[in-house]
């Protein structure tokens, strides 16, 4: 009976293929992948389980700073694993007091809270706000449209973007969006209720729209006027990928306003490169507000624990040491006219390449003829196609690509980024 029986049809079965469906069984579906898994890096690079090589763009969205399987990381994991991984913050330990320390001398007079995602530290900064205005019963935030500031709750409801809010209504009370590098709409938005005005100094998600000084020091000026506190979240563009710390002292720099050296927000938001990798928020509060949230008013039982804060003092010593921020600044410009350049010579693809140091967004023509053919976005089709060419980069909403590569990245490795993006868009332009 069996030798008739046919035999059964042969199972090819790749790891990437089980991979994916152990994913498509197990894991809950809210992202939506590519069809890349990736199994190890080093540097600027990272290999798939099929052994393909890809110049890194993304660097796990503006995250390895110092890029893959950075030898300083290992040793900081290494030698503050053998000591402590975690205490509570019922105790002191050294490392956070010294990352604190760190970080309110790399921004200006005030304190750190440590927690451990960006959306955690925007949820700080929210609480800081309510707490500021609780007894005048003020409590309203208003943020930009295209803003993005987290997945929780209160993080979507002060996202300016209605897709991350769709299907959880009813929001989080208390926040409003208005134009982003509008001061005018933003001074019009104000009600009695508004408490603080929180934006992103370069809007990442929202397609890596930079705001301008005049924005910056006029929300300031409009801060101080009306008693509101003025909110920046940094967790995408801040952390030397401008060139400078956070990124609206590389655009008041670059401004040169005599004002500039002055500025400084009341609280901002930090994470992503904070830790290179390691999972690491924070949040940070000048000087008058700084004791504001008052024992018992706040709490994160992993936040700044010592090996987080140990990985995220290394990181800062090796930005430091290895003059990072500087390269960042002149490999970014670097970069960005390489693809300026492209863009001149492929309008019908690549609209415009603009961005600050090494966060740079690619915005692409508004119809593609080669894109036609399927429902995915633009962006989403044009990152499978850098895939295919060896290169990882992020989109951004429908038209945009983000570039946000280590800020280890050398002139030779953008050099080869913008001749394999050149011919990716050179096909694409046929
Ligand atoms: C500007 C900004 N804020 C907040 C967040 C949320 O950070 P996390 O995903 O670590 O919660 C992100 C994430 O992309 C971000 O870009």
């Amino acid at each position: 009976m069996r030798d008739i029986l046919p035999a059964p049809a042969a199972v090819v079965h790749n790891e990437m293929q089980s991979i994916q469906e152990r994913f498509q069984k197990n894991v809950i579906p809210t992202y939506s992948r590519f069809d890349v898994a990736l199994e190890r890096g080093e540097g600027c690079r990272v290999w798939d389980v099929n052994g393909k090589c890809y110049l890194d763009l993304g660097a796990g969205i503006a995250v390895c700073a110092l890029g893959h399987a950075s030898p300083d990381i290992t040793a900081a994991l290494l030698e503050q694993a053998g000591k402590l991984i975690h205490v509570s913050n019922l105790y002191y330990q050294q490392p956070q007091g010294l990352l604190a320390e760190q970080l309110t001398g790399l921004i200006g007079p005030g304190k750190v809270f440590f927690c451990n995602s960006g959306g955690e530290a925007s949820e700080g900064l929210f609480k800081l706000a309510r707490k500021f205005g609780h007894d005048e019963g003020r409590f309203e935030i208003l943020t930009a449209e295209n803003s993005f500031h987290g997945r929780t709750l209160a993080g979507i409801s002060a996202t300016g973007q209605s897709k991350v809010k769709k299907g959880f209504e009813p929001m989080v009370a208390g926040f409003r969006h208005v134009p982003f590098n509008d001061l005018a709409a933003a001074r019009a938005a104000l009600s009695p209720a508004t408490v603080a005005i929180l934006i992103e100094g370069v809007q990442g998600e929202g397609g890596v729209t930079a705001a301008t000084a005049p924005y910056l020091l006029g929300l300031r000026q409009l801060c101080d006027e009306k008693n509101l506190l003025l909110l920046m979240d940094g967790v995408q563009c801040g952390h030397f990928r401008t060139g400078r710390f956070q990124s609206f002292q590389r655009i008041l720099e670059d401004a040169g306003t005599a004002d500039a050296a002055k500025f400084l927000p009341d609280g901002i938001a930090m994470a992503k490169s904070l830790g290179g990798g390691f999972p690491i928020g924070a949040f940070w509060v000048r000087a008058p507000h700084a004791d504001r949230l008052g024992a018992g008013t706040h709490g994160s039982t992993f936040g700044g624990g010592p090996l987080a804060c140990a990985v995220a003092l290394k990181v800062l010593q090796v930005i430091e040491r290895d003059g990072l921020a500087a390269n960042a600044r002149a490999v970014g410009s670097f970069l960005l006219a390489g693809l300026t350049q492209v863009a001149e010579k492929y309008p019908s693809v690549l609209r415009q390449a603009r961005g600050l140091g090494l966060m740079i967004g690619l915005e692409l023509a508004e119809k593609i003829p080669a894109f036609a053919a399927s429902e995915k976005a633009a962006a989403i089709q044009f990152v499978s196609a850098l895939h295919q060419a060896g290169l990882l980069a992020i989109p951004a909403g429908s038209k945009v690509i983000r570039l946000l590569p280590p800020l280890i990245l050398s002139r030779a490795d953008a050099a080869e980024a913008v001749s394999v993006m050149e011919s990716v868009i050179a096909q694409l332009s046929v």
